[in-house]
């Protein structure tokens, strides 16, 4: 377990590599959407590895770097990568820079993903705003001794991801023509994609999408008290469903195409975050 000191440890750091700038946004670019991490303005990059007590992300096309400036106006801190739990990492070291985070003042995190689709009704393109979601397998971040200046030990998750930035998020998709959906996340540990008759499984507990990240963090950032809004961009139809192999290449190749749309919305809401 890392003593709070370790977060203030690491929090100083990046507070004196950026300067003036106060992050309001942490943006998580999950696989295949770390493109919006170049396009920061007045942007200052940290490599995970100079961080003290960071990990670098393993996952491929991570760059694995903190950017901190500005995304249509509102100060924001990307994390271009993020840590899994099938690289070997454990829910603490996932969630250690959601907690930085907060000790930097940020109050709102935009969390994303590429899923496979559940729900037989979505389609590959697709975005679905995070409802809600289940994590059966992998362990809480929360487990271990709590630190209380993050949030109680016993922490509610009636609205881990915020209502209000969902509808607001639904609202200015439909004025951009998007098609977006509104769903549950449900959490595998990978990194093997799901079998068939797991995905069937996650169908009947109520998941639309299966992915391998985000729940850790979203958990943390509801302790701690950030706001969060998850988007999943369909990347594929989950196992099972066409009866295809599923690969990380399609993955990434379906995540590039939506880089438009994915780029739209995201500019849209941090532009509706302006402080
Ligand atoms: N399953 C789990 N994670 C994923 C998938 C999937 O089908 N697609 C993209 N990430």
């Amino acid at each position: 377990m890392l003593p709070y000191s370790a977060y203030q440890e690491s929090a100083d750091f990046i507070r004196q590599r950026i300067g003036k700038r106060h992050p309001r946004v942490l943006l998580i670019l999950g696989s295949g959407l770390g493109f919006l991490g170049d396009e920061v303005e007045d942007a200052v990059c940290i490599d995970y590895g100079d961080i003290p007590h960071f990990r670098p992300s393993t996952a491929p096309d991570h760059k694995g770097r903190l950017v901190t400036g500005t995304l249509e106006g509102t100060e924001v801190m990307v994390m271009q990568g993020r840590m899994h739990y099938y690289e070997g990492y454990s829910p603490e070291e996932i969630v250690f820079p959601v907690r930085v985070a907060k000790l930097l003042g940020v109050e709102y995190m935009i969390v994303t993903n590429a899923a496979g689709a559940i729900n037989k009704s979505y389609q590959v393109g697709d975005l679905m705003l995070i409802r809600d979601h289940i994590r059966i397998m992998g362990e809480s971040p929360l487990r271990g001794e709590n630190l209380p200046q993050f949030g109680p030990r016993f922490c509610d998750m009636t609205t881990t991801y915020d209502p209000a930035l969902r509808e607001m998020a639904g609202r200015l998709a439909d004025k951009l023509g998007l098609r977006t959906q509104t769903g549950v996340y449900f959490y595998f540990p990978g990194p093997q994609f799901e079998t068939p008759a797991e995905i069937v499984l996650a169908r009947t507990l109520g998941g639309d999408a299966a992915g391998m990240s985000t729940v850790y963090e979203a958990t943390a950032a509801n302790h701690c008290g950030i706001r969060t809004l998850g988007v999943s961009l369909m990347t594929n139809m989950a196992a099972g469903i066409l009866m295809q192999p599923l690969s990380g290449e399609e993955v990434n190749a379906a995540a590039a195409r939506a880089k438009d749309s994915f780029t739209a919305l995201i500019r849209a809401c941090l532009q509706e975050m302006r402080g």
